[in-house]
């Protein structure tokens, strides 16, 4: 059965510079490209899993702007449900990329228009109580985030959390959330803890499940009811890492949705992400269904 998801979250335009090494603090340095791409931790993680397979609904906002024309098509043009996609006065939100020879990248977020997602209306209500799962990441307003949770839970709705940006969460947002997705950054500033089983240990006295994605070395799995396992990553050449961990979540979301193994969903999730950081760009870079059952096949 098709996975119905929800994702509360942001879309911005990707302002993307490419250069060789990222520049210091006060110096100036040529770059080799730029491009303006769709992004946003939630649109990318929107795109992600509808290209994976999932029929999504997507609740955000853009601003008035060129910028906001162009990201709701490019969701729309991925099979995303755009009718919780607000217009609102002012300026999309826009990402500030500079991505450098070795796929790292640095990003400055202007929030624009995704700091209007306050509140829920009725009908974001309804859309979150008909899915299976709701998606929520941390660059729209805390307020918003958390009412996305409370309506989630309220309806018997799995809840994903991807912490990012990195930021302590109030312990509402803990209490409501089903699965949390940190990188081993966001995990380490959520406990304190640099090493990603300590941190997972710490995590699940607060959440029942915990997947730290590795970057490289895969992803960690740790729940209240199992052993903790490392599912490895597929080794890449990476061009650009934007999304990376986006791709993951969105495809985890799917095959999870599936009813798949949580390993297997992790292995599949991690074929997501190797196709996309082998590609430029945020949701420009996320996979087919077909894409990441093909990489699936040949390495499993
Ligand atoms: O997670 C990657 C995203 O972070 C980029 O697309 C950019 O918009 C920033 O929000």
């Amino acid at each position: 059965m098709t996975p119905a998801l929800t994702v509360l979250g942001s879309t911005n335009m990707d302002l993307v510079a490419y250069v060789a090494a990222a520049p210091r603090r006060g110096e100036t340095v040529a770059g080799r490209e730029f491009r303006t791409v769709p992004g946003g931790k939630g649109a990318n993680q929107a795109v992600a899993a509808a290209r994976a397979g999932g029929a999504v609904t997507m609740i955000g906002a853009v601003g008035e702007d060129d910028f906001g024309l162009r990201l709701r098509f490019a969701l729309r043009e991925s099979g995303v449900q755009t009718s919780g996609l607000r217009t609102v006065a002012g300026p999309s939100g826009t990402a500030h990329i500079v991505v450098d020879d070795d796929g790292g990248n640095a990003i400055v977020v202007v929030p624009g228009a995704n700091a209007a997602l306050t509140a829920l209306t009725a009908e974001d209500e309804a859309r979150i109580a008909a899915s299976g799962a709701l998606l929520l990441q941390l660059e729209v307003p805390m307020e918003g985030v958390i009412a996305g949770a409370r309506a989630a839970r309220a309806h018997g709705v799995t809840t994903v959390l991807t912490p990012a940006p990195a930021r302590p969460l109030p312990p509402e947002l803990l209490a409501l959330t089903d699965l949390l997705v940190p990188n081993e950054h966001e995990a380490e500033t959520l406990t304190g803890h640099s090493d990603p089983h300590r941190a997972a240990a710490a995590l699940l006295d607060q959440v029942p499940a915990v997947v730290i994605t590795l970057g490289a070395s895969g992803s960690l799995y740790a729940a209240r009811s199992t052993e903790p396992f490392v599912v490895p990553a597929l080794r890449v050449a990476a061009v650009d890492t934007t999304a990376a961990g986006d791709t993951f979540v969105g495809a985890l979301a799917v095959a999870a949705g599936e009813g798949r193994p949580m390993h297997e969903a992790m292995a599949w999730a991690s074929a997501a992400s190797a196709l996309s950081v082998q590609r430029p760009g945020a949701s420009a870079s996320m996979p087919t269904r077909a894409e990441i059952d093909e990489l699936y096949a040949r390495n499993n």
